[in-house]
């Protein structure tokens, strides 16, 4: 699949909305008034918003006529038979459980499976996932593979460690592992995909042991797409084909359907049994809502029926996947170091790498956040030690990320390439005046998901390379 240009975006703009650049001052008060939080910023006054690829997909024609047909009946909603029939076909289940989003699954599931002290193995939680296991215990460990932090290209980055998997599994025995995780693509890890092949030795492994084995594939057709691209055997089968292989490995999937599902909220949890799926249920009947709408609307499960089926759609994949390596290839040369291969839902930036003169305890990641939005009105995340990071339990030391990195992640058929190219041109700027960027401090911290809510200062003792 070599070839000399961009794919051409497969659909035309039908529905714009204006985007509001602040002045340099206008910024500057803003993001001290947000204690240095980029989430606090009010979204009116950012200029590109690259915060999340979740829930701001812009819905296609089709999807908004969906929306129309909601039935917003509270039992049984011809909705809800056709998001179900949709997820029956594409996951290969035959019970499904309609949330409000990726972490009501999560809480829904790891509430019913994870106990008190149980492990829950994945290629690598995402923050909430890590979160929710905790939350209910459970003890979440994360195997990816060793290539996941070497800096070589190398595909599929994303895989499980499946040898470190099987002694895991020998050695802290398979009644103590609640369930083992897929997530596709690995969010945590810059978005990387997991091979086929991969997906099977997992599957095939914690059959042998009796282990449960889910995916969280939140975005499933991106890793669908490079499978297709770059794994030997693939590249003649559709997508569809590609899903209903990986899917028929596993147990059961919770998906954030705000990604892959190209819809503004919604997600699930599918499984085939039975007796896990009644008592997934019982709870889903207190804190999520009636079984055939899970929190959501009617129209919510219109949209998400055509969401799901669109986002198979190869010329979207192709076009999707290589603007985000477009925009990387920017970065790129605009002088920041970026994770390889480039993954499928964002662009990573090492802002360890770019910012060495800042420790990790100091969260260069977070540093760089603040600049983007300060130089250009940009919204772009941290994903290194403020997210990743905070204070054993047992120790109560203090620990890091593995990686300092911050995400840019790019919404589906939002932002054009002007667009990234203008984000491209602000990266530039910081990497003339980076030597001059400093550290920050938490100086409000919650207990679970800080990054979220926490507030932060500068840190007076910069330490400025000079
Ligand atoms: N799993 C993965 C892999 C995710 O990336 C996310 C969300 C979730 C679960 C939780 O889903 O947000 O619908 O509750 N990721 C978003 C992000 C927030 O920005 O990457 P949710």
């Amino acid at each position: 699949m070599s070839r000399t240009r961009q794919p051409i975006e497969p659909h035309r703009i039908k529905t714009v909305e204006p985007i509001n650049r602040l002045s340099t001052h206008e910024r500057e008060q803003k993001i001290v008034q947000a204690n240095y939080n980029i989430f606090k910023i009010d979204a009116a006054d950012i200029y590109i918003d690259l915060l999340t690829d979740s829930g701001t997909t812009a819905m296609s024609a089709r999807q908004w006529g969906a929306l129309m047909m909601g039935d917003e009946s509270y039992a049984g909603a011809t909705s809800f038979r056709k998001f179900e029939k949709t997820v029956k076909e594409i996951f290969k289940k035959e019970f499904v459980v309609p949330c409000h989003q990726g972490r009501s699954a999560e809480n829904l599931m790891f509430s019913t499976v994870v106990g008190n002290g149980k492990y829950v193995v994945n290629n690598t939680h995402f923050d909430t996932t890590r979160g929710n296991t905790l939350h209910k215990g459970g003890l979440p460990v994360d195997l990816p593979c060793p290539e996941a932090s070497s800096e070589e290209a190398v595909p599929f980055k994303g895989n499980m460690d499946v040898e470190a998997l099987e002694d895991f599994i020998i050695t802290r025995k398979a009644e103590n592992i609640a369930m083992v995780i897929m997530t596709v693509t690995n969010n945590s890890i810059g978005g990387q995909p997991v091979s086929m092949a991969n997906i099977h030795e997992t599957s095939d492994l914690c059959k042998k042991h009796g282990i449960l084995f889910f995916f969280d594939c939140a975005r499933f057709a991106e890793n669908c797409y490079f499978i297709k691209r770059d794994e030997a055997g693939y590249s003649n089968k559709t997508i569809p084909e590609i899903a209903s292989e990986m899917f028929a490995s596993c147990d059961g999937v919770m998906m954030s359907a705000k990604k892959d599902g190209m819809a503004n909220i919604g997600g699930f949890i599918a499984l085939n049994d039975e007796n896990l799926f009644e008592r997934i249920k019982e709870l889903m009947i207190i804190v999520e809502g009636f079984p055939t709408y899970g929190g959501l609307a009617g129209r919510d499960l219109e949209v998400l029926a055509v969401g799901l089926n669109e986002v198979m759609d190869f010329n979207y994949l192709d076009y999707r996947i290589s603007q985000v390596a477009y925009f990387a290839k920017r970065i790129k040369e605009a002088g920041m170091p970026v994770i390889e291969p480039i993954g499928g839902h964002a662009v990573f930036i090492d802002a360890g790498a770019l910012l060495p003169h800042i420790t990790p305890a100091q969260f260069p990641g977070q540093s760089l956040a603040v600049e983007f939005y300060r130089e250009g009105g940009v919204r772009v995340v941290e994903m290194g030690s403020l997210m990743f990071g905070g204070i054993d339990p047992n120790t109560g030391e203090k620990f890091t990320a593995v990686k300092e990195l911050v995400r840019m992640a790019m919404p589906r058929r939002v932002y054009t390439n002007t667009q990234y190219d203008y984000v491209a041109d602000v990266a530039s700027r910081i990497v003339d005046k980076k030597d001059t960027l400093g550290g920050y401090e938490i100086t409000k911290e919650p207990a679970f998901l800080r990054h979220f809510t926490c507030d932060m200062a500068t840190v007076s003792n910069k330490k400025v390379i000079t």
